[in-house]
């Protein structure tokens, strides 16, 4: 009786170094992204929560993505991460929410877990009710690092999580739904540079965090003009942009351009790399016409005069030409717009140009638009 379970736990430990072997040979060359972010990012999570109130769960959002419904990205067709995960022939990851993810999902396209109102702060988009932070995302990420290595292996999942690539694009909402607004306890208790400072920190321990999870292809996207959104412009006397807010989003990219390079030089194997739009979003809204749009203060999808309580909602009016708006609704820029603000970013990130940092992942073609 004892020969025999002892000869059970042997056959058993032995098929399950087989099972791994299959699917290490399977799983080596996959490379996937993991995406941490906001509404910018966000394919879906939010849709699960139910009490969140940033959700593009209803028309017109999505209108020229897939079959044209709503799936969760904030714009009305692909986000800047999706144009550039395309561009650099790596699947685009799922919603960490959505109930179909599962290891195989995870192993073969990567998780996606930006939410819409999350902030690099905890107390960021508080408003929303619910929401991931940056901080929500990493643990759930450690999560999804324990379930990977339970099905793989930790020597395969340590290679599988070093090749993946990681996308970080968060910090509007730091602003925008947390220090300028005064409901906010932070709008109050930091100055313009304490605040900076509060960020790059928490930004740094996370950015860190990651390293030590096994990130090393890291790319983290920085701040447009957001006194420029139309939310920001329909709130200034003369539906100017606002200074202050564009100003706080140049000095976070400088900040942050120093810290992610940093990083790159001080961290083990780390191919850390910093690139914002700011510059040309900011050509793009003084001089529309020089990149094809024909409006750039104004969302497409907007409820007539209510600005900008309601916004993109069924009931909305949309522009006659999608493709001429620089912003699709009070926050977000448009797919035409996000076309633009991805190939500015992989020319900063020198993905453009055939130079030697180009990406070269598994030869995979992008998964068609989910
Ligand atoms: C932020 O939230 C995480 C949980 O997501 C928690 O572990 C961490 O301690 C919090 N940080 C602060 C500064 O409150
Ligand atoms: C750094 O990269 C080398 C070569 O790929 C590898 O052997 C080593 O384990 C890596 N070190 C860390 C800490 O990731």
């Amino acid at each position: 009786m004892l020969m025999k379970m002892k000869f059970n736990k042997i056959s058993v430990s032995y098929l399950f170094l087989v099972f791994q072997a299959i699917f290490f040979r399977k799983y080596e060359c996959k490379v996937v992204q993991f995406i941490f972010g906001d509404s910018l990012s966000d394919v879906g999570n939010n849709n699960y929560f139910s009490k969140s109130l940033a959700k593009a769960n209803l028309p017109w959002y999505g209108i020229d993505f897939g079959s044209g419904m709503p799936n969760g990205r904030f714009t009305n067709g692909r986000t800047v991460a999706d144009i550039i995960g395309d561009k650099m022939g790596v699947p685009r990851p799922p919603a960490f929410m959505d109930p179909t993810l599962t290891e195989d999902v995870i192993l073969s396209n990567g998780v996606n877990y930006a939410s819409g109102g999350g902030g690099i702060l905890n107390e960021t988009g508080g408003l929303f009710v619910q929401r991931l932070s940056f901080n929500k995302q990493i643990e759930l990420f450690q999560g999804t690092q324990q379930l990977i290595r339970a099905r793989i292996g930790d020597d395969a999942a340590g290679k599988f999580f070093q090749e993946a690539r990681y996308v970080v694009a968060l910090g509007s909402n730091d602003f925008i739904n947390n220090y300028l607004m005064p409901v906010y306890r932070d709008s109050w208790s930091y100055t313009d540079t304490t605040f900076l400072e509060y960020l790059m920190d928490t930004l740094q321990g996370q950015l860190k965090l990651l390293h030590g999870l096994g990130a090393r292809q890291v790319i983290v996207f920085g701040l447009g003009p957001m006194g420029c959104i139309p939310l920001q412009r329909v709130l200034s006397s003369d539906g100017g942009c606002q200074e202050k807010p564009n100003k706080l989003a140049q000095d976070f990219n400088q900040a942050a351009s120093k810290l992610v390079n940093d990083l790159n030089a001080n961290l083990v194997n780390a191919s850390f790399k910093f690139g914002d739009a700011y510059d040309v979003v900011n050509d793009v809204i003084t001089n529309p016409s020089k990149y094809g749009f024909s409006n750039a203060d104004s969302p497409c999808c907007s409820f007539g005069q209510i600005r900008p309580a309601l916004t993109c909602i069924p009931a909305s009016t949309l522009c006659k030409d999608r493709s001429k708006y620089v912003f699709w609704d009070e926050y977000h820029p448009s797919d035409s717009a996000n076309a633009i603000i991805a190939r500015e970013l992989m020319n900063k990130f020198g993905y453009l140009g055939g130079t030697a940092s180009a990406p070269s992942p598994s030869a995979m073609p992008p998964s068609s638009s989910r």
